[in-house]
C-alpha cells in the first residue's frame, strides 16, 4: 500500500507531484521520492526517508524543472524505510526510473537470475528488481520499453501498480497495474498518473481505472493507449470523477475505519500472498521456518501485546496449544514488564504489535531478550521499532491503518498467528501434512468467505439502530470466541462510549448473570464448534432472565435463531478460522452503533493509533 504520482504535459510536472504525494501521505509515509527528466534531458532521481515534508525540503535547492514526473510515499514491504530502499528505483544504466505499489513475490528468483547475468543492486527492495529486469529483457530483446515493460511483467508472481519513465524518451510514461490500484488523469492535452484520484481531482474529472494486467501507454500529444499483458489493444473507458477529495482518499468510504473493514478481503489476500500456496497445500512463514530448532525445541511461547493485539494474542494462544501442543502464556505487555518474569533460553516470547511502536510492548521484548529468550515480533509497520528490536518476526502486509480503532490489522494479526501455529505444527509433526493442506485451502477462501460476511452490513446498520441507546453491553463466547467476545466489546467502548465487557460465557454463572435484564443487551459470539452445544445452553441461561441476544451464528442455524432476538449468519468454517469470520459482524455493529451516536469513529476521543508512552 502506497501513493504513485505520474504527470506528463506542458505544466510543472514537479508541483502537481509533490502536491499529489502529499494527498495520499495516508496510503503509507515511510520515505518518498520523485524522478524528473529536466530540460537537457537528464533524469534526476531525489528521494528521502520520512514524510513528503522531508522530500519537499530535499528539492528546494535542487533542478526541478521538469514537465513528465513519477513520484512516490512508500509502504515498505522489502527492506526497511531508507534513503536507499525509496522509490523511484532506477536501472543500473540509468536510463530507466520505476515506482512500485505491491510486492515481487518472486523476486529472490529473479534477482539471484540477474546477478548471474552480472547485474548489481543497490537496495533491499523487490522493486529494484523489477526495473533492472526490464532494461535487462529490453537490451536482451533490442525491444521498445513498452515490450520490455510487457515482457518482464509476465514473469512477476505478486501484486503490482507501476509507473516507468526514461531518460532517453521525455514525452512517455508507461504504467501497469496488477491487485494494486491506478488511474489516469485525462487532462486538456495533459496525463495524470496516480494511485487514487485524489492528486490531481482539480485538475480532470476524466478517469481511466486500469483493469487487472492492463498497461498504460502514455504519451505527450497523443491519445492514451491501453494493452494487455498479451499486447492486446484495450478498449478505453473514460468515466466521469464525482467525489471530494476527502472521500477519495476514504475510498469513497465515509470513515477510514468502515473503509478498512471492507478492506479486509483484500488484505487477508495481501498477508497469506507468497505464506499459502500450492492451492493450500504449502504453508509457510519465513521467520519460523529459518528458526525450525528453536520453534521445535521450544519449552514455551509466552505472547506479550496490549489492546486488541492482545486479543489476537488469546487467539494465538488457542491455534498453537491445539497445533503445535506447546503450552503457552499470553500476558498484557503492562502488566508482564513489572511482574518480575521468569524466562530461560528455552523459552519463546512472540510480541504483537500493529504499530510497532507500543511502549510497554517494546519494554516486555527489552525484558525477554535481556533473559535469554528468543523474541519473535508480529508486526504491521516495516522498520518500525519492534521488528527491528526481535530476533525474528513476519509483517501482517494489511496496508496502514489509519482508524484509531484497530480491524484490518486485528484479522491480519490472527491470519499470521494462524499461519505460524500451521507451520511449527508441521515442523513439530503434531500438525499432519493432509491437515495442512485442508486449513490451507479453507485460508484460501477466506477472502471471499469475509466479502459474504460484510454483505451484512446493512442488515447491521439497521439492526444498530435499535441498540444504539444502550448503556451497557456484554459480549461472550467460548474457545475460540471468547477472545473475539472481547475484541467485540473494545470495538463497541472504544468509538460509541458505551460501556461493554467481553466474557467466557460460562463464566457468567458465576456472578455477571446478575447484570442481565431487558436493559442489558448481551451479544453472543456462538459459531457452530465443538462448544456449540454449551454456548446454547448459555444463549438459553440469557433469555430465561429477560436479556436480549444479538447472536453470531453459523448460517442455517435453527436453533438459536429460537432463541435470541437477532441471528446474524456467517459462513461454516473449520473452528480455529472462526475469529476472522465472526469479528466482521461485530465491526460492523460498533461502527453503526457510534456512527448513530455521531462519534469521530476515527478519531475518539482520548485515544491514539499509537501508544509510545507509558
Ligand atoms: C485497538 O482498537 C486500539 N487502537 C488499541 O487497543 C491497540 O490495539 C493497542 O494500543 C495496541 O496497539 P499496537 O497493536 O500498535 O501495539
Ligand atoms: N514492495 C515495495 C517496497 O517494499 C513497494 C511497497 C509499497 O507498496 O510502498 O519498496
Amino acid at each position: 500500500m502506497c501513493g504513485i504520482v505520474g504527470y506528463l504535459g506542458d505544466g510543472n510536472a514537479y508541483n502537481v507531484l509533490i502536491g499529489g504525494l502529499h494527498r495520499l501521505e495516508y496510503r503509507g509515509y515511510d520515505s518518498a521520492g520523485i524522478a524528473l527528466v529536466d530540460k537537457k534531458g537528464k533524469l534526476n532521481v531525489y528521494k528521502t526517508m520520512g514524510k513528503v515534508s522531508v522530500l519537499e525540503n530535499f528539492c528546494k535547492d535542487k533542478n526541478v524543472d521538469s514537465h513528465i514526473g513519477i513520484a512516490h510515499t512508500r509502504w515498505a514491504t522489502h527492506g526497511e524505510p531508507s534513503d536507499c530502499n525509496a522509490h523511484p528505483h532506477y536501472s543500473e544504466d540509468g536510463n530507466l526510473a520505476l515506482v512500485h505499489n505491491g510486492t515481487i513475490e518472486n523476486y529472490k528468483v529473479l534477482k539471484d537470475a540477474l546477478v548471474e547475468h552480472g547485474c548489481t543492486f543497490h537496495s533491499e527492495t523487490d522493486t529494484e528488481v523489477l526495473v533492472q529486469l526490464i532494461e535487462y529483457v529490453r537490451l536482451q530483446n533490442d525491444c521498445s520499453l513498452l515490450d520490455a515493460v510487457r515482457e518482464a511483467l509476465k514473469q512477476v508472481i505478486g501484486a503490482y501498480a507501476i509507473a516507468v519513465i526514461e531518460k532517453n524518451n521525455p514525452d512517455c510514461i508507461i504504467a501497469a497495474r496488477k491487485s494494486s490500484p491506478l488511474v489516469v488523469g485525462v487532462g486538456d492535452d495533459e496525463f495524470y498518473l496516480a494511485s487514487d484520484a485524489s492528486p490531481f481531482v482539480e485538475f480532470t474529472d476524466n478517469v481511466v481505472y486500469l483493469k487487472e494486467e492492463e498497461i498504460a501507454l502514455i504519451r505527450r500529444h497523443e491519445p492514451l493507449k491501453l494493452y494487455s499483458l498479451d499486447n492486446k489493444e484495450n478498449e478505453i473507458d473514460v468515466k466521469k470523477l464525482e467525489m471530494s477529495i476527502s472521500q477519495l482518499e476514504k475510498g469513497g468510504y465515509p470513515h477510514f475505519m468502515l473503509k478498512e473493514i471492507f478492506e479486509q478481503p483484500a488484505t487477508l489476500l495481501d498477508c497469506i500472498r507468497g505464506r499459502v500456496v500450492d492451492h493450500g497445500r504449502i504453508v509457510t512463514l519465513n521467520g519460523v521456518s529459518d528458526n525450525r530448532d528453536t520453534f521445535i525445541n521450544a519449552r514455551r511461547i509466552v505472547i506479550v501485546a496490549c489492546g486488541t493485539s492482545w486479543h489476537s494474542a488469546l487467539i494465538g494462544k488457542y491455534l498453537i496449544q491445539d497445533m503445535c501442543h506447546i503450552p503457552v502464556e499470553v500476558e498484557y505487555a503492562s502488566e508482564f514488564r513489572y511482574s518480575h518474569p521468569v524466562l530461560t533460553p528455552d523459552d519463546i516470547v512472540i510480541a504483537i504489535s500493529q504499530s510497532g511502536e507500543t511502549a510497554d510492548t517494546l519494554a516486555a521484548i527489552k525484558i525477554a531478550r535481556k533473559m535469554g529468550a528468543f523474541v519473535y515480533g508480529i508486526s504491521n509497520v516495516v522498520g518500525s521499532s519492534i521488528p527491528r528490536e526481535t530476533h525474528s518476526g513476519t509483517y501482517i502486509h494489511v496496508g496502514p491503518e489509519i482508524g484509531v480503532a484497530s480491524t484490518k490489522a486485528f484479522t491480519g494479526q490472527v491470519m499470521v498467528l494462524t499461519l505460524l501455529a500451521m507451520t511449527i505444527g508441521e515442523l513439530k509433526k503434531t500438525l499432519s501434512p493432509e491437515d495442512v493442506a485442508k486449513l490451507g485451502n479453507w485460508i484460501l477462501k477466506l477472502p471471499s468467505l469475509v466479502e459474504k460476511v460484510l454483505s451484512l452490513a446493512p442488515e447491521i446498520e439497521r439492526l444498530s439502530l435499535i441498540y444504539t441507546y444502550a448503556r451497557n453491553f456484554l459480549y461472550l463466547g467460548r474457545g475460540y470466541s471468547y477472545p473475539v467476545a472481547l475484541e467485540g466489546a473494545l470495538k463497541l467502548k472504544e468509538i460509541s462510549y458505551i460501556h461493554a465487557e467481553g466474557y467466557p460465557a460460562a463464566e457468567m454463572k458465576h456472578g455477571p448473570i446478575a447484570l442481565i435484564d431487558a436493559e442489558m443487551p448481551s451479544v453472543i459470539i456462538a459459531p457452530k464448534d465443538h462448544l456449540y452445544e454449551k454456548i446454547v445452553s448459555n444463549v438459553q441461561q440469557v433469555k430465561a432472565r429477560g436479556g436480549s441476544i444479538i447472536a453470531v451464528v453459523t448460517e442455517g442455524d435453527e436453533t438459536i435463531r429460537n432463541i435470541a432476538d437477532h441471528v446474524l449468519e456467517v459462513p461454516d468454517v473449520p473452528e480455529c478460522l472462526t475469529p476472522i469470520i465472526t469479528s466482521v459482524p461485530l465491526q460492523l455493529l460498533s461502527y453503526y452503533i457510534a456512527i448513530n451516536k455521531g462519534k469521530d469513529v476515527d478519531m475518539p476521543r482520548n485515544l491514539a493509533k499509537s501508544v509510545t508512552v507509558e
